[in-house]
């Protein structure tokens, strides 16, 4: 059955449209208003599994297909898209329908944003990250040589289209790296969410796991759509996570990174006296029962903390961790002694 969520934006609304099937059964377009050409831009891993289905679901759009991977995450990929765009004859009333994860989602969306100062965008997330993640609040952009998403812009989309039936194909890794995501949602607003991980959410549960881990996604856009304030919550596991990324010289993907940052974090309030140990354990068997790391191996401690400290550089902030006083209780904290950060990094030393 179709749920329908409707996410309150500056300036407009739009819904999110969660259906197991969805993709394969109607004509998509059915599922937006577009008075003009379709792209739909997707990438060539994608479009090799789905770009039959494709056009079929959508016979009259325009199918463009970059290069896979976060590495294509840049201007020049999307300076295809912009020409391709101009070929294909798109104009300003055109509608661009963004098929793939967080990667196609950013990129296509940032292309939408400014293609003749602005087009619809249709968000067709097909990873579970981006269903639960990227697809939702309108942040689109890409990487520079010099860092990740230092380009980028709000873009609203008309609709989000999920269905968890596309997660079939999804690679076992991608699908772990997503359920971080879902797990720091349960930790931020929804103990519910991290019922239905212990029930090890099935496929036939996908829709369920789906539709509540975004609702928390929508609940703190909603009320920080800028990013100004409680947005941060997001960040869980992540001031910790992008750091021992980093580390590792990017052999950890981003969610299993997160994974560990999340034990982390847990590791931290527990350090400060904001929760009892038996929450970190908590924290700990979630990760593991959804196939990722809780512990960082050999990284060095130090190392560790020199990319913590060289981000926030970039930044030119504090150093600024997500913390839990329990389960939906996040807590932002700004003056974290360095001794209990190297603590907990030195706890997450080996594996497991
Ligand atoms: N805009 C936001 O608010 C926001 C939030 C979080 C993350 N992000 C961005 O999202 C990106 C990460 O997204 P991601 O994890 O989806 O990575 P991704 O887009 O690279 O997708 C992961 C891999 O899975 C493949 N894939 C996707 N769906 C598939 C399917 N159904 N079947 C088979 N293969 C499939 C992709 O081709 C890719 O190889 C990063 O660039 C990050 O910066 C953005
Ligand atoms: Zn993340």
């Amino acid at each position: 059955m179709a749920e329908r969520l409707r996410v309150a934006a500056p300036d407009t609304h739009y819904d999110i449209v969660i259906e197991a099937g969805l993709f394969a059964g109607a004509n998509l377009a059915d599922h937006f208003r577009s008075d003009g050409r379709l792209a739909v831009i997707t990438n060539v891993t994608l479009q090799r599994l789905y770009g039959d289905l494709l056009r079929l679901a959508l016979p009259e759009a325009l199918i463009i297909a970059v290069p896979d991977g976060e590495a294509h995450k840049t201007l020049a990929t999307v300076a295809q898209m912009y020409a391709e765009m101009v070929d294909g004859g798109l104009d300003r009333q055109s509608t661009v329908v963004a098929f793939g994860g967080g990667v196609v989602g950013d990129m296509a969306g940032f292309a939408a944003a400014t293609y003749m100062r602005g087009v619809s965008l249709v968000q067709v997330p097909t990873s579970l990250l981006s269903m639960v993640d990227s697809s939702v609040g309108g942040k689109v952009g890409v990487d520079l040589p010099q860092g990740k998403n230092l380009v980028g812009a709000f873009k609203q989309p008309e609709v989000v289209l999920i269905d968890p039936a596309l997660l079939a194909t999804l690679p076992a890794r991608e699908r772990a790296c997503g359920m971080a995501e879902i797990i720091k949602h349960g930790l931020i607003a929804d103990p519910i969410l991290l019922d239905l991980i212990s029930r090890r959410a099935s496929l036939e549960h996908d829709a369920e796991l789906i539709r509540r881990a975004v609702q928390v996604k929508i609940d703190v856009v909603q009320q920080d759509p800028y990013e100004q304030g409680i947005r941060a919550y997001l960040n869980l596991g992540h001031t910790f996570g992008h750091a021992i990324e980093q580390a590792s010289g990017y052999a950890l993907a981003h969610g299993e990174a997160v994974g560990i940052g999340l034990v982390a974090a847990a590791l931290l309030s527990a350090r400060l006296g904001m929760i009892d140990a038996g929450l970190v354990d908590e924290v700990r068997r979630l990760v593991t029962l959804v196939g990722l790391p809780t512990r960082m191996g050999a990284l060095d401690p130090e190392v560790v903390y020199d990319f913590m400290r060289s981000d926030k550089k970039k930044k030119a902030g504090k150093l600024r961790f997500v913390l839990l006083s329990g389960i939906a209780q996040p807590q932002i904290a700004a003056d974290v002694d360095v001794q209990d950060v190297l603590a907990v990094l030195t706890e997450l030393r080996g594996h497991g």
